[in-house]
């Protein structure tokens, strides 16, 4: 106790140093609006007077006006927080601690995108009925907070488009560079935000004060969610064809919140807040902070605000993986999405002195054929002191299945300016080599012993390579890719994350053309298209298909979208094998929900899921209390003066399941029982019986009460209960099972992915 005192008292007496520096942060501030003064006319003057005072109590000096309360004033915020955001000094902040009012702040935070570095694979074309029966999402406004936006770039273009929704309360700003005329039917609106940022570092030079995208990042996201038909689409030669978004004919609001000089939470949020209040109906978030609590996690407040205004979330898990628990955005009101594979693949082919032709993953920019090299084999390609004598020959490498040599090697030979580099590796998460600025190709070993066997049996062996080939319908796609981040989520562990998965990995979208498609390459090159990878590609198809399902059902809530995605999921591969997780290099495995969530996002089957689990802010509200939060901390997300927290539960009604067990190492034999209560709503047909069908997780016992749902009505409301029985989990850390509502003609099939774990999250 007398060692706390201490400390306490450190703490004071070093707070004067501090306040002389005068340093300044900015803070998020949270208020109680019902103890707002009546003679404020709103809650702006309000907040004014209040930092006035503020400034005031805490300055020896200085003259406290309202001209210096607004020049701390950074945004008043009127739907995501009851409260503003400020650049405070420590002494200013305490003071503010004690105004009428205050109820919680939060320091401004950094914030990252999550790119590492379509449509028709989900079943989009001109006959399918997610197009057909939404109209390719005639109508419906995707608003996106990201770089900016590209408004040259042709998927901008508003052939097609109908007119602006009269509902729209958005803006096209102009700016530097951007001219409001730029925007049109397609491109709706253009806002930009960076107060925050300029706050954080005064003597920071905007170089772009406007929505203009000089990322690039946006431009792809935005495009990837809702860009118009480009013909004639390609990145140098790969992926040609025409490039669309999910919901071509939905309209896009760019916020810029994301600068080239920095990201802020403060911007980020005032972004989502103006979405909220022009009219958004979907919102794409590609962005993420990681390692926070729920209640202090600014995306996590926003987006309540948002959902409870009946906008869709859409964000992505990040690029943390493959390991467990670093899955961001765990937020149990958005949608939570993370990244698989294309069923494309981009090749260079190899055509050996004797005829014969290998093929095997390259995405090289350079040559684009090199014709009759030498051609050398290497065991390994480590010694750059052999490297360096081969000269103009194509050497082919003997890699291990291990990343970490593959990279090594790789790198070896770029260095060592051979004409190009053969790697024969079963090494599957290959994204990072192939897009390199030395010619890389990859090859199994089976195509590996072909090219070994020709080199040792040819007196002059030579080979010719031409890259630039794409190669679609790959049977084994989608998979997990190993970046995208894994749950469970250590902000909130009992609503199992990530939600689902879509295309992420190497995504051909729209691009600003005076932005260089990779920063790596040299010479730097430019393209009105560029291919990126990331969860941050996932999160706009996600946000597409949630734009098709709101235009076909447009009375459904956010959360019963988010359902109809989850249960009608595909957790099959086009080779009918489970979908696998290509995280861990060279062993593929089937992907766990923890990787991939409830399955690939199959738009066609989500129109019409037949059972959707529905929740409204009072059941999130329930969760939250039951989390243990403060009445203060969930006062700050529900924005209400009051929490009614007397009917507490964390058992959501979400279409998905997580059991948390012992290891086995437990001490107790005791069995435990985790039960889950749900209930959903028939939105097929009336009189439609479901039967359960459970599959078995090994070493627990799992029941279903009632097995039957008998529906008499649409919109009719049933419950049942899963129980889930055992003593530990064995020696797994992560088991899981599909819990599926099957109705009579088969027609509708309900999925819930099931995990049981050991792992206990917790933010570290
Ligand atoms: C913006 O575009 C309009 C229409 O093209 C043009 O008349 C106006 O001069 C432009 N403004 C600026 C500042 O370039
Ligand atoms: C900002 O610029 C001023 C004047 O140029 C300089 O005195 C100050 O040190 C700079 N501050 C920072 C944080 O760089
Ligand atoms: C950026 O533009 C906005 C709106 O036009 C303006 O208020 C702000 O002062 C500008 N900021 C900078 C750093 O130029
Ligand atoms: C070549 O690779 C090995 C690893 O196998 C590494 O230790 C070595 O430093 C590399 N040589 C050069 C010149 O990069
Ligand atoms: C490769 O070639 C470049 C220029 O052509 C030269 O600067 C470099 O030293 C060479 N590297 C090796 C390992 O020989
Ligand atoms: C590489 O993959 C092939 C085909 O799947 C398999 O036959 C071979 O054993 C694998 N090699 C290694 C070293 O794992
Ligand atoms: C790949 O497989 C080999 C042999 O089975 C194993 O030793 C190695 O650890 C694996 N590498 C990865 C990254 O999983
Ligand atoms: C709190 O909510 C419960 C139902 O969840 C309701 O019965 C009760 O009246 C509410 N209490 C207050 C003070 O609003
Ligand atoms: C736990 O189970 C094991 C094997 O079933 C048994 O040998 C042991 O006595 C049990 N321990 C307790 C504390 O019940």
């Amino acid at each position: 106790m007398a060692a706390l005192y201490k400390l306490w008292i450190a703490v004071i007496t070093i707070l004067p140093f501090t306040q002389t520096s005068s340093q300044t942060e900015n803070y998020i501030v949270h208020m109680d609006l019902s103890v707002m003064p009546g003679a404020f006319s709103g809650q702006h003057h309000w907040y004014l007077s209040t930092l006035a005072d503020v400034s005031h109590k805490s300055t020896v000096r200085a003259t406290a006006t309202t001209s210096t309360a607004s020049s701390k004033l950074l945004y008043s915020y009127t739907h995501v927080i009851n409260g503003f955001s400020a650049s405070l000094t420590p002494s200013e902040l305490e003071v503010l601690k004690n105004s009428p009012g205050y109820i919680s702040s939060i320091k401004d935070l950094p914030v990252k995108h999550d790119t590492t570095r379509s449509s028709k694979f989900l079943g989009l074309t001109p006959q399918s009925p997610a197009w057909k029966v939404s109209n390719h999402g005639e109508g419906v406004i995707i608003g996106l907070v990201d770089t900016g936006v590209w408004p040259e770039s042709q998927s901008y273009k508003d052939h097609g488009m109908s007119e602006i929704p009269k509902r729209w309360k958005g803006e096209c700003e102009s700016g530097t560079q951007f001219n409001s005329s730029k925007c049109n039917k397609k491109l709706i609106g253009a806002r930009f935000f960076n107060k925050g940022l300029i706050a954080k570092y005064p003597n920071i030079t905007i170089s772009v004060n406007s929505t203009r995208d000089t990322d690039g990042h946006g431009t792809h996201t935005s495009s990837t969610a809702a860009g118009n038909y480009v013909e004639g689409a390609s990145y140098f030669g790969y992926a040609p064809g025409t490039a669309n978004g999910v919901a071509p004919l939905a309209h896009v609001a760019m916020y810029k919140a994301v600068w080239d000089e920095g990201a802020y939470t403060t911007d980020i949020i005032a972004a989502i807040d103006q979405a909220i209040s022009d009219g958004v109906d979907i919102l794409s978030l590609s962005l993420g902070l990681d390692g926070i609590p729920l209640n202090e996690d600014p995306i996590a407040l926003a987006t309540f605000a948002a959902v409870e205004k009946n906008v869709f979330v859409s964000t992505s898990a990040g690029n943390e993986g493959p390991f467990y628990e670093t899955l961001h955005n765990g937020i149990p009101w958005v949608l939570t999405v993370a990244a698989g594979t294309l069923d494309r693949e981009f090749n260079a082919v190899l055509t050996l002195g004797n005829g014969i032709s290998i093929k095997g993953p390259s995405l090289y920019l350079g040559t684009t054929y090199f014709y009759e090299v030498p051609i050398v084999y290497m065991d390994g390609c480590h010694k750059m002191s052999k490297l360096i004598k081969i000269g103009q020959k194509i050497v082919v490498c003997q890699v291990g299945n291990d990343g970490n040599d593959l990279s090594d090697q790789v790198e070896n030979v770029s260095e060592a300016n051979v004409t190009a580099g053969v790697f024969i590796t079963n090494y599957t998460d290959t994204e990072e080599f192939i897009q390199n600025r030395f010619p890389v190709v990859l090859l199994n070993h089976k195509d590996g012993k072909t090219i070994i066997d020709y080199i040792k049996n040819s007196n002059k062996p030579q080979a010719s390579v031409e890259f630039r080939k794409t190669n679609l319908w790959i049977k084994s796609a989608p998979s997990v890719t190993s970046y995208s981040s894994r749950g469970p989520s250590a902000s909130c562990p009992v609503v199992m994350k990530p939600d689902i998965m879509a295309p992420g990995s190497l995504i051909l979208a729209a691009w600003p053309e005076n932005v260089a498609v990779d920063p790596n390459n040299s010479p730097l090159m430019f393209n009105n298209f560029n291919i990126l990878s990331g969860t941050s590609m996932a999160c706009p198809h996600a946000a597409g298909v949630a734009a098709l399902l709101r235009k076909a059902h447009p009375d459904w809530s956010p959360a019963a979208i988010r359902s109809a995605m989850m249960t009608t999921a595909d957790i099959m591969d086009h080779t009918m094998k489970p979908i696998n997780d290509i995280g861990f290099g060279n062993k593929t495995q089937p992907a766990s929900p923890l990787a991939m969530g409830a399955g690939q996002v199959s738009p066609n089957k989500a129109l019409d899921p037949g059972l959707i689990y529905d929740v409204n802010s009072n059941d999130y509200v329930r969760l939250l209390c039951a989390l243990d939060f403060t009445e203060k901390q969930i006062q700050a997300i529900t924005r209400s003066s009051s929490t009614n927290c007397s009917d507490p539960s964390s058992d959501l009604n979400y279409p998905s399941f997580i059991a948390y067990f012992n290891a086995k190492d437990s001490p107790s034999n005791l069995t435990t029982v985790r039960e889950f209560h749900r209930t959903v709503t028939n939105v097929g047909e009336e009189m439609s019986t479901y039967t359960v069908n459970v599959t078995p997780i090994m070493g627990l016992k799992v029941s279903v009460i009632p097995d039957k749902l008998e529906f008499k009505t649409k919109y009719e409301k049933l419950s049942y209960k899963l129980i889930i029985e055992g003593s530990s989990l064995l020696d797994r850390t992560v088991t899981f099972g599909y819990l599926s509502w099957v109705d009579a003609g088969g027609k509708h099939i309900v999925r819930s992915p099931i995990v049981t774990t050991s792992l206990s999250p917790q933010l570290s």
